[in-house]
């Protein structure tokens, strides 16, 4: 049967599990602790291993299994990943949900892979773990899809800081099968012979858990509660009752390692990596740029610029600190107050109070960024109001105030932003628009336009910024603020905490994002891409009547099977690739 590559996306679980301290002693025995490591196998004082999560939501992996459809004769456990937020209670019950993120096609005969993230929670919500779980697939390659990303790794060029030596007794996989993973190939000889092996093998992840020991011993000084992450693929097995050897490099609070065969060398997990630092490896970080956010001293621009300063960037906080409607004097209050923040957090932020709306404030607001930090890498026009009626009472001041903050705003602060960028060679872009923009919503005819404004802008933008390094990306929020406060239901206010917009805004301006010209929705923990697309349409001669339109309507009405284009002259030579081939 075929990999359900249909299953990416779809929600798995909640899977719930509930455990004792029995199950932690269990699996500390599993995976070789002992006396001399008491506190992981005694209740008085006791301490989980970290990664008896794995072992804990084994079932977890038995639905990706199932929701993937692969071959089970073919599969082998790839890589795991975890990373921990909270120690593992010694008791307790584990909620875990996730999905399968990426199906990989290695080519025909050489396999597929199915990648998983999932996230485990305790009873009261708590974040507990994340579990990055790679399925090989042995007999699932070929039907045509994307290869695995290359991921570079390698081992410093000397020898390790540490070797941690053990020996797994001959009967290992029959305690640790008791944790869960009750694969026969652990335990029935003649399945292992039929599967083509001498005998049972060592469960892979009981492995990991030595090397899990090891690490939290060498790298986290004994305290489980110190490691942040922990990684390996396992690239061979091995039989019970052989030595094994976990090698480590470690560096400051990092460190890469592989468990080898004692005796012949043979690496049984490889690319291991294991840290106690907060920070990921792939750390998005804005160190040495420069960060304006427009309208940052609320709502969602408060939140963008507090999370560029803890990330590094030094970060110009615009706000004119005015009502919802856009009234009152101008209030450098708001501005200042985020300022503070970022300072007594360790970061660098100067406040601006230029308005935005007028083309000297968008001025002299890149003006505060060059005087007070020598650059502009990043601009989040993001600044707003709202003065919303309905169309028929809808005045042309109303009209022109909206399109002010919103479309001429951007233009204002963008323009005199784009030259320094240009001169740099580098920069990053962000437009706010709103649902209301690319969807409609009734009594905010003015808004609607100013944001969908925004979109063209940006298409213009990228084209123009391109070959000097610039992007432009759009992002459509979701979030609670004061701008939303009394429109959407108090229960979806609930759910609507501006810091799930920001990690997208975070990532459409570093370095790290290749995108452009991109629009995306984003709020609730949910991100996805928004588009203009055309239809297929239907070529109709050169002057068809307006009865002929209105028979050939269904052809021409239909957005299946729409195309995006880049630019207007991929549209219009689209246009003309229709035309030619009728
Ligand atoms: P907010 O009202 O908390 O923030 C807007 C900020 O812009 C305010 O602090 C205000 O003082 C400032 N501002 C207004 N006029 C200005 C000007 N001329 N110059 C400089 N600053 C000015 O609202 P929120 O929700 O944080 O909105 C941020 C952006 O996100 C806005 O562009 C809004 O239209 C957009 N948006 C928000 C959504 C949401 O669900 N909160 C939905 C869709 C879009």
């Amino acid at each position: 049967m075929a990999l359900n590559l249909q299953s990416i996306g779809q929600r798995l679980g909640p899977f719930e599990r509930d455990y004792e301290e029995k199950d932690a002693i269990l699996y500390a025995l599993g995976v070789g602790a002992g006396f001399d490591e008491l506190s992981y196998v005694y209740e008085d004082g006791l301490k989980v291993i970290p990664t008896f999560g794995i072992a804990a939501i084994f079932g977890f992996l038995g639905e990706v299994l199932a929701a993937s459809k692969a071959d089970i004769t073919g599969i082998l456990h790839g890589e795991q990943e975890l990373v921990f937020f909270r120690p593992i209670p010694p008791q307790g019950k584990l909620v875990t949900t996730g999905s399968i993120t990426d199906i990989y096609d290695k080519g025909p005969g050489k396999g597929a892979v199915v990648i998983a993230r999932s996230l485990t929670r305790d009873a009261q919500g708590r974040k507990l773990f994340e579990s990055v779980f790679t399925l090989f697939c042995r007999r699932d390659g070929g039907f045509g899809g994307k290869n695995v990303p290359t991921e570079s790794f390698s081992l410093p060029d000397r020898a390790p800081n540490m070797i941690e030596r053990s020996s797994p007794s001959p009967e290992q996989p029959l305690l640790y099968r008791l944790s869960g993973d009750l694969f026969a190939l652990h335990v029935d000889p003649e399945f292992a012979r039929s599967s083509g092996f001498e005998k049972p093998i060592m469960h892979g992840l009981c492995t990991y858990g030595y090397a899990c020991r090891a690490l939290i011993k060498h790298l986290a000084g004994g305290d489980i509660s110190k490691l942040r992450r922990f990684k390996g693929r396992f690239s061979r097995p091995l039989y019970p009752g052989e030595p094994i050897e976990t090698r480590i490099w470690k560096d400051g609070d990092e460190a890469v390692f592989q468990v080898v065969h004692a005796e012949s060398g043979e690496v049984l997990i490889d690319r291991g990596y294991a840290s106690t630092s907060e920070a990921r490896p792939d750390a998005i970080r804005f160190d040495g740029q420069v960060a304006i956010v427009t309208g940052a001293g609320g709502g969602l621009g408060r939140v963008y610029a507090l999370e560029l300063a803890k990330r590094g960037a030094k970060v110009v906080i615009n706000d004119i600190g005015t009502a919802r409607d856009g009234s009152g004097a101008i209030s450098a209050g708001p501005a200042q107050q985020v300022v503070d923040e970022i300072k007594a957090l360790g970061g660098e932020a100067v406040a601006d109070t230029h308005s935005v709306a007028t083309p000297e404030g968008g001025k002299a607001l890149i003006e505060t960024a060059m005087s007070n930090f020598g650059r502009v890498d990043i601009l989040i026009n993001n600044a707003g109001i709202l003065r919303d009626k309905s169309f028929s009472k809808m005045t042309p001041e109303q009209w022109r105030d909206v399109m002010a903050v919103h479309l001429d705003g951007a233009f204002y602060a963008t323009q005199p932003a784009f030259e320094v960028m240009k001169a740099q060679g580098y920069g990053r872009i962000v437009m706010t628009t709103s649902a209301a923009g690319l969807y409609g919503n009734f009594g905010q005819a003015n808004y609607a336009a100013a944001k969908l404004g925004l979109v063209g802008l940006m298409n213009t933008l990228k084209q123009e910024g391109a070959r000097s390094g610039i992007l432009v990306n759009t992002v459509a929020p979701i979030a609670r603020s004061r701008m939303t406060e009394d429109i959407l239901p108090p229960d979806a206010l609930e759910k609507l905490d501006p810091s799930h917009v920001s990690p997208l805004v975070l990532f459409l301006v570093s370095n790290r994002c290749k995108c452009n010209g991109h629009i995306y929705n984003a709020g609730m923990g949910h991100y996805s891409r928004a588009v203009i697309a055309t239809g297929p349409g239907q070529f109709m001669g050169d002057t068809p009547s307006p009865e002929d339109i209105r028979q050939q309507w269904d052809k021409i009405d239909t957005w299946k099977d729409a195309e995006t284009y880049d630019s207007a002259l991929e549209g219009i030579g689209a246009f003309q690739g229709h035309i030619a081939g009728n």
